[in-house]
């Protein structure tokens, strides 16, 4: 059994509203992260998804409850969780490359300049800016090159905790199945855990051990806890001939044209033994099913 590295503690967001005095994000989350997990999180938009990130991150405070990692409680950023955003936040005064050893020089203060720009440059070439475009402003670079940029920064700087904001959302197809195997290569590579937002069910399948469910807002739950128990290390083209695959597929879209509305209704009582744990591999075979659109 994997240690528990992140816990989160009945965690609650709060935040003024103008049309009804209090906002009610999410309320009483409860779930644990193990050392070395790549874990994606779903739900619709506004349900809280960049909020939770952003207090695993420590930009933000919760109203109630705690994020315990690695024993402490999180407060205020820190080195060891590196963050995607999910607008990249770039500063616009530096160039891509000195975006990315700027913040190489703060985590590994000791190491020299060619150190330095050799790692940011070994990052910046696999997610394909190299021979030029790294001397350019993040306004001279397309919302995909900033986005990549973005990764680039995250991963340069080799975080125990990595939380990527919708990473790929901005990218063409092809750019995004490159950069997610060089993700699931770092990743394997490194021990990192991954706590990633998505709204792409296919995306989430093929990087995750595990997906969360989120249901809709306000008063959002965590609701369901996905296992993905398709062996690794996976293909594109193989995964699509797993029967498992479509299980999973189609109970993801399901909760989400369906039944994340009626977590909402739940009451405090009713919900404070969510996340439920689903293994779909425990299921009898099922039949073929068309897919639900
Ligand atoms: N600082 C804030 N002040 C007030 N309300 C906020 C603040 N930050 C977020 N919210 C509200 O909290 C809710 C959740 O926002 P959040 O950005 O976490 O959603 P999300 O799940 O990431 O959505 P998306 O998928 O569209 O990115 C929204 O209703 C949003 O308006
Ligand atoms: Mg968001």
């Amino acid at each position: 059994m994997a240690t528990s590295f992140l816990s989160i503690e009945g965690l609650t967001q709060k935040y003024p509203s103008p049309e009804s005095g209090e906002l009610t994000v999410f309320e009483n989350l409860n779930f644990k992260v193990n050392k070395g997990e790549f874990i994606s999180i779903i739900g619709h938009s506004g349900c809280g998804k960049s909020t939770i990130l952003n207090v695993l991150a420590g930009l933000d405070e919760a109203s109630s409850g705690a994020v315990i990692m690695e024993g402490r409680e999180v407060s205020g950023p820190s080195l060891d969780r590196g963050v995607v955003f999910q607008n990249y936040s770039l500063l616009p005064w530096l160039s891509a490359l000195r975006n990315v050893t700027f913040a190489v020089e703060s985590r590994y203060s000791e190491w020299s300049t060619e150190q330095v720009n050799e790692h940011a440059m070994k990052y910046l070439s696999l997610v394909g800016l190299s021979g030029g475009v790294e001397h350019r402003k993040p306004a001279q670079l397309s919302g995909g090159m900033r986005q990549r940029v973005s990764i680039a920064r995250a991963f340069a700087t080799q975080p125990k905790l990595l939380l990527l904001d919708e990473p790929f959302g901005a990218l063409d197809a092809l750019t995004r199945g490159t950069i997610q195997d060089e993700l699931l290569k770092i990743w394997a590579g490194t021990n990192q855990t991954v706590f990633m937002i998505t709204h792409d069910v296919d995306e989430a399948i093929y990087l995750s051990d595990r997906i969360l469910l989120m249901s809709n807002g306000p008063y959002a739950k965590v609701a369901e806890s996905v296992e993905i128990e398709i062996e690794r290390p996976r293909s594109r083209s193989s995964i699509v001939n797993d029967q498992l695959y479509y299980d999973i597929r189609n109970h993801l879209v399901h909760f989400l044209t369906t039944r994340s509305k009626e977590f909402s209704e739940l009451s405090s009582e009713q919900a404070k033994d969510l996340p439920k744990n689903i293994r779909l591999s425990q299921e009898q075979p099922s039949k073929p099913k068309l897919l639900a659109s």
